[in-house]
C-alpha cells in the first residue's frame, strides 16, 4: 500500500516534470543537423532511468540511454555516429538528441520515452527534411523607368541542375518572364513583353544563383514576381517585388520645377523688399546688411514695416 502511494506520488511528480517541447514539425535541410528536444525539468537519478529515442512508425531504435550511460552499440546501424546525446546535458535531465547529416529517410516522427521502474512518459518530435531551399530578397526593389534591376533568387539543393525547373513569373498578371528547364534557359517560352529584356546570369546558375536581370524597367513592369523552383519531388518559391518610381526625366523635371519655385519666391521677396524700401524711404544704412534682411523676408514673406 505504502509503495503504491509512493508510486502514485512519484508518478505525479514525474509527469509534472516532463517537459514536452513539440510544436509542429521541425524543418531541417538535407545534410544539415537537427536537435530533437526531450528533457525533464529536474534531474532524476540517472541509474534508475532509461531513455529510448525511436522512430514512432517503425520502432527503429535511434539511441538508448541505460544504467547511467549511453548505449551506441544498441542503436540501429543507420544512426550509428549520426545520433548523439549532449553528454554534458544529461545530468541536468536533458535527453535532447543531435541528429547530424540528415537524409531524406530521416523524415518522420521520433519518440523520446523516459521511464523508470515506476513511471514512464514520452514525447514525440516530427522532422521534415527539405531538399530544396529557395531564397529571394526581403525588400522590394526600386528603380526609375529605363534603369536595369536584379531580382534575387538563390536555390540550395542536392538535386542536379538537370532535374531543376526554375520559372520566373510575374504573378499579378500571370506572365512567364523566364524559364530554366533541363539544364538550360528556354528563351522562346518568355512572354514577348520580356523578350530580350529579362535574362539569367548564365555563368552564375551552377552556383544556384537564378537571379533575374531586367533591363530598361518600364512602368508596367512594377508588381509582384515569383521565382518558382521545382524538383521531381518538391516545389518551393520566393517572392520579389519591383517598385517603379516614375521616369528619370520626370524626376529631373520635378527637381528643376522645385528649384525654379524657390528662385521665384526669392525674387518675389526681393521685389517686396525693394518696394518697401522705396515706400518707406529707408535710409541707406538699413540696406547695408542685405543678407540679414533677405533672410528675414524669406521667413516672413509678407511682413511690412
Ligand atoms: C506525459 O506527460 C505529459 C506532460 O506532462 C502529460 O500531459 C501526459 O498525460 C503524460 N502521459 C502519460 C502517458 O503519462
Ligand atoms: C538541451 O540541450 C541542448 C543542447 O545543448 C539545448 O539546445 C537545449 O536547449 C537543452 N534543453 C533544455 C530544456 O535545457
Ligand atoms: C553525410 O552523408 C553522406 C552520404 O550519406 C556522406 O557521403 C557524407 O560523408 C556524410 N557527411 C558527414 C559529415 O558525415
Ligand atoms: C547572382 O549573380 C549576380 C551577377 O553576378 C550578382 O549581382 C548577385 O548578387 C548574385 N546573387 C546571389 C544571391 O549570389
Ligand atoms: C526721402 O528722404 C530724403 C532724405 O531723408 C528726402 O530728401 C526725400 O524727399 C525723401 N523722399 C520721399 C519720396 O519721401
Amino acid at each position: 500500500m505504502l509503495t503504491f502511494i509512493m508510486g502514485l506520488v512519484i508518478c505525479f511528480w514525474f509527469l509534472s516534470l516532463f517537459a514536452v517541447e513539440t510544436e509542429g514539425p521541425l524543418s531541417v535541410q538535407l545534410g544539415a543537423s537537427v536537435t530533437l528536444p526531450c528533457s525533464v525539468d529536474t534531474p532524476l537519478p540517472l541509474n534508475e532511468l532509461e531513455v529510448q529515442w525511436m522512430r514512432a512508425e517503425s520502432g527503429t531504435l535511434v539511441h538508448l540511454f541505460q544504467e547511467g550511460q549511453s548505449r551506441p552499440e544498441s542503436q540501429n546501424p543507420s544512426y550509428s555516429s549520426r545520433a548523439e546525446f549532449f553528454t554534458e546535458e544529461i545530468p541536468k535531465g536533458n535527453f535532447s538528441l543531435l541528429l547530424i547529416n540528415v537524409t531524406t529517410e530521416d523524415r518522420g516522427v521520433y519518440r523520446c520515452r523516459v521511464h523508470t521502474d515506476v513511471v514512464s512518459n514520452e514525447t514525440n518530435v516530427e522532422i521534415k527534411v527539405e531538399r530544396l531551399v529557395v531564397t529571394g530578397a526581403s525588400e522590394p526593389v526600386s528603380a526609375y523607368a529605363g534603369e536595369d534591376v536584379i531580382l534575387t533568387c538563390s536555390v540550395e539543393t542536392h538535386a542536379p541542375l538537370q532535374e531543376l525547373q526554375v520559372e520566373w513569373v510575374k504573378t499579378d498578371e500571370d506572365i512567364l518572364v523566364l524559364l530554366f528547364e533541363e539544364g538550360q534557359n528556354i528563351p522562346e517560352s518568355q512572354h514577348e513583353r520580356f523578350r530580350d529584356r529579362a535574362e539569367f546570369f548564365t555563368e552564375e546558375i551552377p552556383k544556384g544563383n537564378f537571379s533575374l536581370k531586367l533591363r530598361g524597367v518600364r512602368t508596367e513592369d512594377r508588381g509582384e514576381y515569383m521565382c518558382k523552383v521545382h524538383t521531381d519531388t518538391e516545389s518551393v518559391s520566393a517572392t520579389a517585388w519591383l517598385r517603379e518610381l516614375g521616369s528619370l526625366v520626370e524626376a529631373y523635371t520635378c527637381s528643376a520645377v522645385n528649384l525654379i519655385r524657390i528662385l521665384m519666391s526669392f525674387k518675389i521677396n526681393l521685389v517686396t523688399y525693394a518696394k518697401n524700401v522705396v515706400r518707406l524711404n529707408t535710409s541707406l544704412s538699413q540696406l547695408e546688411s542685405p543678407l540679414f534682411n533677405t533672410c528675414m523676408f524669406m521667413s516672413q514673406p509678407y511682413h511690412t514695416f
